[in-house]
């Protein structure tokens, strides 16, 4: 694509699908640079000014932390008269699980305080969608509302949060569709990284609406204060597209801090003032500084996990309490935006699902993803455990050590392969004892005041910074295995209408071919045939996507038919001499070039 029309094809894109220059040469980096490169991507979260347009709101704009103090003020009102109230936290795959962290997280903060527990999470799909990816469910606008409507039956008042950090996911404005249409009972509150003139503006499925019309909606309702719009730019994401990283991180920011703030008013008194929002934002850029100086042992992290990625072999996060749960979500999330197997990255927590606290109980019966307890790690994995699988604790100095050091003893018999992520403080750190089990340990000592040590804070903090390194670690060994061309995750699975429009975008901008072009390449793709037929064609979006998720490499295989000019079986050839996705993708390009030198 030559550069005009690059930069044309860049500006049609919202924020949360664009390239960040920042990150285009990640395929090419070692393990410290990309630590820089994501360092430098998440700065981006608390930057006052993104690409020097001072028209877009940031996270610290005025404008999104008064937002922030109103719907603070919901919360605090919702827990003074909990009687028939409600908050609720929706949103499709990760928006979905940092949702649920959030709700069991501070329903065990109320109740630790004797307080009725009034939070609940939505995740589309289910309780299976906390472990697997189920990307069908996010496309649907009728399924998110009956949903909603059911779990807040006979409640009179419901502060509803719905996160979609792209603005996209119908599953969502169905919901918030549905909030509008009720302004007597809920309060709506759209969270996502984009301007509202940017949100997605495609037909959902059975619906006379789309998201940018809610969005434009709840804009106009804002005035009176009856629904919110939180939507800080963040800039693009490091990989192109992946919402789990910063839209993640800001999604847990955010709520964490309107749900603190408005508990504080409700039980300490503290009145929420837009100052001491900000103040809690600083501390998570702090968190953000200290989690990101430890970039030695950090890139070595990432080193490790891509050298076992490389050799077809496993990673495996071990977590304690909520960074068990930071770990899981992260291990699942690598299935959809990089096509991996559920076992590449997998992730486990002690006790399993009675640590999850989840609503839909043990799901371990549906299958081996759904496997997740230390026992049975220890029962499952263990005994086939080789070197090159990469093994990786996650806990604190609050976690039960003797737990810790008696699976860390185990592990090390099988293998030297074990490394850690450890949190303490400065008051009372891991000892060097245990520190002395793994090969790596990056050790985060944190200084907390008197009033937050033992807090949910404390907890909070280390979630996230341990959130920010698994980002990294898993990110950085996609890459490392080939999986990113560019900051593009080529291979992406194409199974619902935000990822079977971003298949287009992504052959459209490498092939700087129409858009016609590239959605029947990728059709032929999906549906493995060179000769497609009407039905096929004239099929809607949701057809294509259930007959995609059935199938691999479906972008590759597109982009190398309309770079190549090429048959499906002869880019399946292609795909298949080159294993690793970047270097088909650079050998197609590099051919079809010399091809067009030589006419
Ligand atoms: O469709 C899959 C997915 O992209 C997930 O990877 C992501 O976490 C989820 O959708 C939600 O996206 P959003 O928050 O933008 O609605």
């Amino acid at each position: 694509m030559d550069d005009l029309k690059q930069s044309c094809y860049e500006l049609s894109l919202p924020v949360t699908e664009k390239c960040n220059a920042i990150s285009r040469d990640i395929d090419r980096a070692n393990g410290k640079q990309m630590v820089q490169i994501l360092r430098r991507c998440d700065a981006e979260i608390f930057e006052k000014k993104i690409n020097n347009d001072s028209f877009q709101q940031t996270l610290y704009s005025s404008s999104v932390i008064q937002t922030m103090v109103d719907v603070a003020k919901r919360v605090e009102m919702i827990l003074r008269d909990p009687e028939e109230s409600l908050i609720v936290l929706s949103g499709c795959g990760t928006s979905g699980r940092i949702a649920f962290l959030l709700v069991t997280s501070f329903n065990e903060m109320l109740k630790a305080q004797n307080q009725k527990q009034i939070c609940l999470y939505i995740i589309a799909g289910g309780d299976r969608a906390l472990l697997t990816s189920q990307e069908a469910p996010e496309d649907d606008p009728a399924l998110g509302a009956l949903t909603l409507d059911k779990v807040c039956a006979g409640k009179k008042r419901v502060l509803f949060i719905g996160i979609s950090c792209g603005m996209s996911a119908p599953f969502v404005a169905g919901q918030l569709d549905f909030c509008l249409k009720h302004l007597d009972v809920f309060t709506p509150v759209l969270l996502g990284f984009n301007p509202v003139h940017m949100a997605r503006s495609e037909p959902m499925q059975n619906c006379s609406f789309h998201f940018k019309d809610v969005a434009e909606r709840m804009t106009a309702v804002q005035r009176q204060k009856k629904a919110f719009v939180l939507n800080p730019v963040l800039g693009a994401e490091a990989i192109s597209g992946s919402s789990r990283m910063k839209g993640g991180s800001a999604t847990k920011i955010i709520l964490e801090t309107i749900l603190l703030a408005g508990h504080e008013a409700a039980f300490r008194g503290k009145i929420t003032m837009p100052e001491c929002i900000t103040a809690r934002i600083t501390t998570n850029e702090m968190v953000y500084e200290t989690t990101y100086s430890h970039s030695d042992e950090l890139a070595a992290l990432i080193h490790k996990a891509g050298e076992s990625l490389q050799m077809k072999a496993h990673v495996y996060y071990i977590g304690w309490h909520t960074l068990g749960v930071i770990g899981l979500t992260d291990a699942s999330e690598c299935i959809p935006t990089y096509g991996a197997d559920f076992d590449d990255i997998r992730g486990f927590i002690n006790n399993g699902f009675s640590e999850m606290k989840n609503k839909e109980g043990d799901l371990s019966s549906l299958g081996p993803q759904f496997v997740i307890g230390h026992k049975d790690f220890v029962d499952t994995i263990l005994p086939t455990l080789s070197q090159n699988d990469m093994i990786l604790f996650l806990f604190s100095v609050n976690d039960d050590l003797h737990e810790v050091t008696a699976l860390a003893d185990q592990v090390r018999r099988r293998t030297s392969n074990l490394h850690a992520i450890a949190h303490d403080l400065e008051k009372l750190t891991v000892p060097e004892r245990v520190c002395n089990m793994f090969k790596t340990v990056l050790h985060l000592t944190w200084s907390f005041t008197s009033e937050e040590v033992n807090s949910f804070v404390m907890r909070q903090r280390w979630e996230l910074s341990t959130k920010w390194c698994l980002n990294a670690i898993s990110t950085g060994a996609h890459v490392l295995k080939g999986k990113v061309y560019m900051n593009y995750m080529i291979d992406l699975r194409v199974t619902n209408s935000k990822l079977y429009r971003r298949a287009i975008n992504i052959l459209q901008r490498f092939t700087g071919c129409a858009k016609s072009e590239c959605e029947r390449a990728l059709l032929r793709a999906i549906y493995s045939t060179d000769d497609l037929s009407e039905d096929m064609t004239s099929a809607d979006v949701w057809k294509h996507t259930d007959a995609a998720n059935r199938r691999d490499q479906v972008v590759p295989t597109a982009l190398v038919m309309i770079q190549c000019g090429c048959t499906l079986a002869e880019a399946r050839h292609h795909l298949d001499c080159h294993p690793v996705i970047r270097d088909a993708v650079s050998a197609c390009f590099s051919s079809s070039k010399n091809k067009s030198t030589v006419d």
